[in-house]
């Protein structure tokens, strides 16, 4: 294997140029070689900036582009028939979160996964973003002796960039399998297990006062660890005309002190609140969810090319998936719904 890894994009859409710069800053032996997408305007934004050939389709992409994986940043319906087709010419593929719209559907991937061979990540940046990665390292110091409970809170207005136009695929429950819990949800969802590690079970409620979203725009949601601890996930999106306070997108409290991540896509800075610093000190300055996407690339890049283990295997990175269904499961029954069995 050479030490370039070439990546064809297969939509190149909100998400790609964050891709895109991560992997300018953090991977450079990625070289982004294919921009497909059939809207042949955002391919050739991406084209602009790599020197990518540009292809309106996979089925063009793979018939007369030069590379050897992709990454998939496609709506969440087109993830289960693309990543099999890639799987199928025998690409690596990088896909995007959610990994499909349902658990039978990530059966048929894993399938394909195998018959390949290649290497299969689930793209979930959560598991890169500093200001997550330096709570995990201050929990493991026992920084605030021995973790409680944490709390996560995904509160956030629609935001055009990320909602475009009068119908986007994000409002439809079909396309992306659910609200907002399946979707932007599991980046909230994460780092709860990274910090208390896994779920085993769920209760949730579920609203919807955006009209125009099929799915869920606002969860509550209460789950017990495999250890027994529990901790909450809440989520609520209000319409585009909405606002909302400033609201800490997590707490992490410990039996000698807490730890407070502010809200933020730009970044919320990390604080830690103890007998020595009762009013909160600043332990780290807003670095943000931007930055989690060049790490990300580099673990993939590094799979392909040395062989090295991901930081989070597809099984595992299935975990945000499994939840959002028992989340969706539980509001249906009323009850707790376990999330592995
Ligand atoms: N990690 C994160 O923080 C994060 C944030 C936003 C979106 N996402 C994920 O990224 C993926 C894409 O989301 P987005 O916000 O970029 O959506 P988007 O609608 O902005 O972009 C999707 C792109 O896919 C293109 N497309 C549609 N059909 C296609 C096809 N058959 N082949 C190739 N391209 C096709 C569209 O033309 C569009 O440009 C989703 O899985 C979403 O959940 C992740």
């Amino acid at each position: 294997m050479s030490q370039t890894l070439k990546l064809a994009f297969v939509g190149c859409g909100a998400i790609a140029p964050y891709h895109l710069n991560g992997i300018k800053e953090h991977a450079p032996r990625i070289q982004v070689t294919a921009a497909i997408d059939p809207n042949r305007d955002k391919a050739e934004e991406i084209a602009a900036e790599t020197g990518a050939a540009v292809f309106g389709s996979l089925e063009e992409g793979l018939a007369d582009g030069d590379f050897d994986a992709v990454d998939i940043l496609t709506p969440h319906h087109l993830h289960e028939p693309q990543a099999i087709q890639a799987f199928a010419a025998g690409k690596h593929v990088v896909l995007e979160k959610p990994m499909a719209t349902s658990l039978a559907a990530c059966d048929r991937i894993f399938a394909a996964a195998k018959q390949a061979g290649t290497v299969f990540m689930l793209a979930e940046n959560a598991q890169y973003w500093p200001e997550i990665v330096k709570a995990q390292e201050l929990i493991e110091q026992g920084a605030i002796g021995d973790v409680i409970t944490a709390r996560a809170a995904f509160f956030m207005p629609l935001d055009p960039y990320w909602f475009p136009g009068d119908n986007p695929w994000r409002l439809n429950r079909e396309m992306t399998g659910g609200g907002m819990t399946i979707d932007g949800g599991s980046h909230w969802l994460r780092p709860l297990r990274m910090w208390l590690g896994e779920v085993d079970e769920v209760v949730a409620v579920l609203d919807y006062p955006v009209a125009q979203m099929q799915g869920e725009s606002h969860v509550r949601s209460l789950m017990r660890f495999r250890s027994g601890k529990f901790a909450t996930y809440d989520g609520l999106q209000v319409d585009y005309e909405g606002v909302m306070a400033p609201e800490p997108w997590w707490r992490v409290t410990g039996t000698r002190g807490e730890l407070l991540i502010e809200g933020g896509l730009k970044g919320g800075a990390l604080y830690i609140y103890d007998r020595d610093n009762p009013e909160g000190k600043l332990v780290q300055e807003p670095l943000g969810y931007p930055q989690s996407f060049g790490p990300e690339l580099a673990d993939f890049a590094a799979a392909v090319l040395d062989g090295k283990p991901l930081e989070a295997g597809p099984e595992e990175s299935l975990g945000e998936l499994r939840l959002a269904l028992a989340i969706y499961r539980s509001a249906e029954t009323h009850q707790w719904e376990k999330v592995w069995d």
